[in-house]
């Protein structure tokens, strides 16, 4: 069966005054109903803007898609019309950002803003919407739904709001959730409880999930496979356990292990709350990045290869099926050495 999202090639490109910031260039992977792919990476690494892309939700100008196709259910979003974009957005595609306050309505209440949702997707009556929206908001957790529904988003604490999103998101049941960031704001029982909350939606509505976070505990309790990203390149993408446990691209390892520190010891699977790690250096600057590996100046493993020619992203040696990386290297070797020097870079 064809996967329900078919990512190839993906490639946008910022054309601004100082240069053209090669935000996102060639990313390439599927998704299969139901699957959830957490994308890490560290802050402009392209995570954002390669869904934003998908979503026809980048400013043009100055952004556009240089290369690639996104096919959903075998249409390509990048070439729909923006009438075909809207019906998809919030019906089979949702969407749950980082900040509710800059995607919620202020001036509309936020039952109206499912209901909205609800009568455009569905054709649900306005009677019909009002209640399931109501449901909604219960199903997410929000006490008292029925007052609740008839409020502003001001009226709503910052974990609440957070909900409303998850609710807006949901209220189609769409086959693909994606979702950006979006328990960063969260304190972590908040974060635990929406967490959960998306565990039992994924489970009874079994949509697939694109879940982008900095929060490795996050990555462990939810993702089926997880993607790497950096310097707009994806570097590694596998099976969550193969990504942890096998670790192929330095630049991961990185941001798994830190120095050795009694404050702050390196990840375990699963463990809640665990942030990435900080590697020493820089991310490069994306309207003149590195002419090899994006990674190659902050990699002390780096071969000469590695500062030439860009490695494509393939099957890792003796690893799980589908446990991908983009590497000169082979850090099996060199992950013990690593180890004890307590870094990659
Ligand atoms: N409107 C824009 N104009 C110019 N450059 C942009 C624009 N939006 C994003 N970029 C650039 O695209 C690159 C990728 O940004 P993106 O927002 O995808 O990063 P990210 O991985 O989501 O980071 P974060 O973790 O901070 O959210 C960055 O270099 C960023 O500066
Ligand atoms: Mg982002």
């Amino acid at each position: 069966m064809a996967p329900l999202l078919d990512v190839r090639d993906l490639t946008v490109r910022f054309d601004t005054r100082d240069g053209t910031v090669q935000a996102v260039t060639g990313v390439t992977y599927s998704l299969e109903a139901g699957e959830t792919l957490a994308v890490v990476g560290e802050s402009g690494s392209g995570k954002s803007v390669h869904v934003l892309a998908m979503m026809g939700l980048i400013p043009k100008p100055p952004g556009r898609i240089a290369a690639g196709q996104a096919l959903f259910e075998g249409r390509d979003l990048l070439t729909m019309s923006e009438k075909e974009m809207r019906d998809l957005r919030g019906g089979k595609i949702g969407m749950i950002f980082q900040d509710p306050m800059s995607s919620l309505n202020p001036v509309l209440t936020v039952g109206f803003q499912i209901v909205e949702s609800l009568r455009r997707h569905l054709g649900l009556s306005k009677k019909a919407a009002w209640a399931r929206a109501a449901e909604l908001l219960d199903f997410v957790g929000i006490p008292e739904p029925q007052r609740r529904v008839k409020q502003y988003p001001h009226q709503f604490s910052g974990g609440m709001r957070q909900r409303a999103m998850i609710a807006i998101g949901i209220a189609c049941e769409p086959k693909l959730l994606i979702a950006d960031e979006p328990t960063t704001a969260l304190d972590v029982t908040v974060q635990a409880q929406v967490l959960d909350l998306m565990r039992r939606l994924r489970k009874q509505l079994g949509m697939a999930m694109i879940w982008i976070t900095h929060d490795m505990g996050v990555v462990a309790g939810i993702a089926d496979n997880v993607q790497v990203m950096y310097g707009g390149r994806v570097q590694e993408r596998g099976p969550a356990r193969a990504v942890f446990h096998d670790t192929r691209s330095a630049y991961t390892w990185g941001l798994l292990h830190s120095l050795p520190d009694h404050d702050d010891p390196p990840a375990k699977f699963g463990e809640k709350g665990r942030r990435l790690v900080q590697i020493p250096g820089y991310p490069p600057d994306m309207t003149d990045p590195p002419k090899g590996d994006p990674f190659a100046p902050r990699n002390r493993f780096a071969t000469e290869r590695c500062h030439l020619e860009v490695p494509p992203l393939v099957q890792a040696a003796d690893a799980a099926p589908g446990h991908l990386v983009a590497a000169w290297y082979d850090l099996r070797p060199l992950r013990a050495e690593a180890a004890v020097a307590g870094g990659a870079a």
